[in-house]
């Protein structure tokens, strides 16, 4: 486990964390949320040493960590740092060069490990380029193989998403799970709601140098509030669901999401192709939460479900009447315009 017990920094006179008692668990992935300039890569940085805190402590593995250089060694080796900005960290001319270095410098020159690590970011290939020409998201990714080289328990990872593509977005995905597999501890912030929530076990909202919720899931009603990315200028947020028993509304969705074989077999019949076919409910209201518009299709018997865990969320909730395929605007029944401050307000 790693932990800070009071943590206090501050960079000359602003103060940016104001005691901060933050917990990540081994083995377990936790996301560190808050909005630009809340302290995010501030506290991360403190979790390897690359900080040394004004007041208070940083803890890893129930061992206090000290500052002279043997220690900071030891620590950076355990707990490895993909910085925001990747150019903070490359530092050889290729790519080969680059991710050989960390081990090197631990005094362990092989191939493998090397070999291994670009492997895992999917940079096979990529060996003998230069890093100086490679795109934000390869640069990325080199950096990771530069960290994971390292074999660390822990792997702090500040903003993994920024600058990627929706590919890059899945591999990360993917990398982070394949990482958790194997046993390591992950922390990450992001503003990435999608990403948060796929691989996200425990979560952690920083406002103003303070954390003010720690869980196993977001919290909502606290999201915005803390930069999570969710509808901004002023798109949608809306979720319209009908029954396989009605006709299609004439719509053009961001998603379309099935819920049920009849549903399946209804958009089969219209030829349509769905683009959320599991977990069906919770992604689509992620979706609709992140300003899409998405229409749910689903069987007759389980719209009062949807119904029901929709309005538990600040999104627009269109529901079709089953009977003459109207799409009806929400009323009270139907959730309405949940807005952030009335969902507030039901908590
Ligand atoms: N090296 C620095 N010198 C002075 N002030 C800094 C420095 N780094 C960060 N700050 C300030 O500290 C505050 C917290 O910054 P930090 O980078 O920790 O925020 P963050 O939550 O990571 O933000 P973002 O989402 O933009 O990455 C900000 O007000 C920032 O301007
Ligand atoms: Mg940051």
């Amino acid at each position: 486990m790693i932990e800070t017990r009071d943590l206090w920094f501050a960079y000359s006179n602003n103060t940016v964390l104001k005691g901060v008692n933050f917990r990540a668990q081994k083995g377990e992935v936790t996301i560190l949320l808050g909005k630009n300039g809340a302290g995010k890569s501030t506290l991360l940085m403190h979790l390897n040493g690359l900080l040394k805190p004004l007041k208070g402590e940083v803890w890893v593995d129930g061992a206090k960590v000290r500052y002279d250089k043997q220690s900071l060694m030891e620590l950076r080796r355990k707990v490895g740092f993909v910085f925001q900005n990747p150019d903070d960290q490359i530092i050889a001319p290729t790519v080969w060069q680059d991710v050989a270095f960390g081990p090197k410098n631990l005094g362990i020159e092989d191939d493998r490990i090397v070999e291994e690590a670009l492997k895992a970011v999917g940079l096979e290939g990529y060996e003998n380029r230069l890093c100086n020409g490679l795109s934000g998201g390869e640069k990325k990714r080199v950096a990771i193989a530069g960290v994971l080289a390292m074999k660390p328990e822990y792997i702090i990872m500040d903003e993994p998403t920024a600058g990627l593509d929706g590919v890059g977005l899945k591999s990360m995905v993917e990398l982070v799970e394949k990482l958790r597999r194997e046993g390591k501890t992950l922390i990450i912030s992001t503003h990435d709601l999608d990403f948060a929530t796929e691989i996200g076990d425990k979560f952690v909202m920083l406002s103003d140098g303070r954390i003010v919720y720690e869980g196993d899931s977001i919290d909502y009603s606290l999201a915005e509030e803390c930069g999570i990315r969710l509808g901004i200028f002023g798109r949608r947020r809306e979720l319209v669901v009908i029954p396989h028993t009605s006709p299609i509304p004439e719509l053009h969705p961001d998603f379309v999401a099935v819920m049920g074989r009849n549903a399946r077999q209804k958009l089969e019949d219209e030829g349509l192709e769905a683009d959320i076919l599991t977990a069906s409910l919770e992604r689509s209201i992620l979706r609709a939460i992140s300003g899409n518009t998405v229409l749910l299709v689903c069987s007759q018997e389980m719209l009062d479900v949807v119904r029901r865990e929709a309005l538990n969320f600040p999104i627009k909730l269109r529901i079709v009447d089953g009977v003459d395929g109207v799409l009806k605007e929400g009323d009270d029944k139907v959730g309405g315009e949940a807005t952030w401050s009335s969902y507030s307000s039901q908590q």
